[in-house]
């Protein structure tokens, strides 16, 4: 018998690229598994809101760095996925806009502010039990993790997605979208701190022939083996 009563839980690390199905295939093994989801994107989402309101360049280090030291980030299970609160604000749909796509990954190689949401993720994940996702969490946040996936998928299967996904409701063309995301791919994988990389113990899923289904069953699994290996 362990006090903690954390012999039996485990931490599961999902990292990968843009558009890979990261946040939904997240957000159901952790249903299944009676876990935490912690979509790390919303919160560099939410810094980088935060941001685009007091018109601070992404590229303005300190005064970026200051802002994010500033914001108290609150991560609550809503109806439909994780609800994000920002200094009480509920910005949950506000960070999914166009205008913070576009300059998250510039806010997201400030050094501080990965600091500053690293640690709040690592807080986050102490007692266990918890489904991250995000681009560094295996590698970086959680390297300890004990199931790690990395989920990709080909470019263009990923901006198919991502249209649909957004279906209508931005004024944006396939390409136009696939062009973005392979962009995002690049600053994400080229920043010089903690950048997008597949961790060494990392199992690599190529979702671009699998369902949704498919590849939370195919982690579920995973974890369930870890599970019992934890015990
Ligand atoms: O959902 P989507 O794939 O569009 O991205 P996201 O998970 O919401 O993450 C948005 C951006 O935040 C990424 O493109 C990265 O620049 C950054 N990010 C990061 O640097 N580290 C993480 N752990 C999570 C996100």
């Amino acid at each position: 018998m362990h006090q903690d009563g954390d012999s039996d839980r485990i931490n599961i690390a999902i990292d990968g690229p843009a558009g890979a199905g990261k946040s939904t295939v997240a957000r159901k093994v952790a249903e299944q598994l009676g876990f935490i989801y912690i979509d790390t994107g919303a919160m560099y989402r939410a810094v980088t809101l935060s941001a685009l309101r007091k018109s601070i360049q992404p590229q303005d280090r300190d005064k970026l760095a200051a802002l994010a030291a500033t914001l108290e980030i609150e991560m609550l299970p809503g109806e439909n996925g994780q609800t994000v609160l920002v200094n009480g604000e509920d910005v949950t749909e506000h960070i999914r806009s166009r205008e913070v796509t576009l300059v998250v990954s510039l806010v997201a190689a400030n050094e501080t502010v990965r600091t500053i949401l690293g640690n709040m993720q690592r807080r986050l994940a102490e007692r266990k039990g918890v489904v991250m996702d995000g681009r560094d969490i295996g590698s970086h946040v959680l390297p300890n993790a004990e199931l790690k996936v990395f989920l990709t998928a080909s470019v263009q299967e990923r901006a198919n997605r991502r249209f649909k996904e957004i279906a209508g409701t931005q004024s944006v063309t396939l390409e136009q979208l696939a062009q973005e995301i392979a962009e995002r791919d690049r600053l994400d994988e080229q920043r010089e701190i903690a950048p997008l990389i597949c961790a060494s113990d990392a199992i690599v899923m190529d979702s671009t022939a699998m369902t949704i289904q498919e590849v939370v069953a195919a982690i579920v699994k995973l974890s369930r083996t870890k599970l019992a290996e934890a015990k």
